[in-house]
C-alpha cells in the first residue's frame, strides 16, 4: 500500500473506495468514475456493470456526502444505493459544439447554506438592483452555476490526466457546505483537486485512488501548492 503524508492537514493513499470506512466527521466531496467508459491514465476504464460500480458507493451511505455527476447516473445508480439527496445544484459550462453542457452538483445528509456565497448580481440596470449594488450587497448564491471546465491550457492543468474538476467548483462547495472540524475527504482523488481546495481553505483532507499515477499526479500537486504558500 502507497501512504502518502502529503502535509500536516492531509493524506494520499493508493487504495480501493469499495474499501472505505466513514467517520462522522467525514465531509465526503467527490467526482467519481462516471461509469460511461472513461479513460483516465492506464488501461482503468471505469464502465462497470451497475452491480459493481453500486459498491463504490455501499460505503458512504448515511454519512455527509456532495457529489458532481451527470444527472442520470445519480438517479440510474446513485440514489438506488444513497437514497434521494437532499439538495441540487446545476454546474453549467460551455460544450465543444457551442452549446452547454450540465453535470449536477447533489447534497445528501446535508445541505448548502446559500448565504454563506455572495454573488454579483445579473441585472445591474434594473432599479431596484442597481440600490442593493450601490449598498455593496451581493444575491445569495443560486442552484445554477456557470464554470468553464479545465482546459488544456488552463494554469491549474495537471497534464496527463483526463476529467480534472476545476478548482473553483470544489471551493464553492467548500464555501457552502463545510463546517469548522470536518474532515474533507475525496475517495475518488483523479489529480487531487479536493484535496488541494480543502489545503486552501485550512480543513484537515484525505483522499484516495486506485490509480497510482493519479497518486503521483496528485502528490506533486499538493506538494507544489505547499512550496508556493511557502515561498
Ligand atoms: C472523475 S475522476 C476524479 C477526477 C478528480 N476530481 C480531479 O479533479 O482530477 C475519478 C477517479 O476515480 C478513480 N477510481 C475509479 N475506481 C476507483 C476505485 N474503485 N477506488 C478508488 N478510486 C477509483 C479513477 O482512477 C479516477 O482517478
Amino acid at each position: 500500500m502507497n501512504v502518502q503524508d502529503v502535509r500536516n492537514s492531509g493524506r494520499i493513499e493508493m487504495r480501493d473506495a469499495r474499501t472505505l470506512a466513514y467517520k462522522a466527521k467525514d465531509l465526503i466531496v467527490t467526482d467519481p468514475p462516471y461509469n460511461i467508459g472513461y479513460k483516465y491514465a492506464g488501461d482503468f476504464n471505469d464502465n462497470q456493470p451497475s452491480k459493481d460500480y453500486a459498491e463504490l458507493f455501499t460505503p458512504m451511505r448515511g454519512h455527509r456526502v456532495v457529489m458532481i455527476h451527470y444527472a442520470e447516473n445519480i438517479m440510474a445508480d446513485i440514489v438506488p444505493v444513497l437514497g434521494a439527496p437532499q439538495r441540487c445544484a446545476a454546474w453549467t459550462y460551455p460544450s465543444n459544439a457551442g452549446s452547454r453542457n450540465w453535470r449536477t452538483i447533489a447534497w445528501w445528509n446535508c445541505e448548502p447554506e446559500w448565504s454563506r456565497v455572495g454573488v454579483e448580481y445579473k441585472n445591474p440596470h434594473d432599479k431596484r438592483v442597481a440600490k442593493l449594488i450601490m449598498q455593496g450587497k451581493k444575491r445569495s448564491c443560486p442552484d445554477h452555476w456557470e464554470f468553464n471546465l479545465v482546459k488544456n491550457v488552463s494554469r491549474e492543468k495537471v497534464q496527463g490526466y483526463t476529467n480534472q474538476i476545476p478548482e473553483v467548483v470544489i471551493s464553492r462547495i467548500l464555501a457552502l457546505t463545510a463546517r469548522k472540524g470536518d474532515v474533507i475527504v475525496d475517495p475518488f482523488c483523479g489529480t487531487g483537486t479536493t484535496a488541494k481546495v480543502a489545503e486552501v481553505h485550512g480543513h484537515q483532507w484525505r483522499t484516495y485512488d486506485i490509480n497510482e499515477r493519479a497518486i503521483e499526479l496528485a502528490t506533486n500537486r499538493i506538494e507544489g501548492e505547499k512550496r508556493q504558500t511557502l515561498f
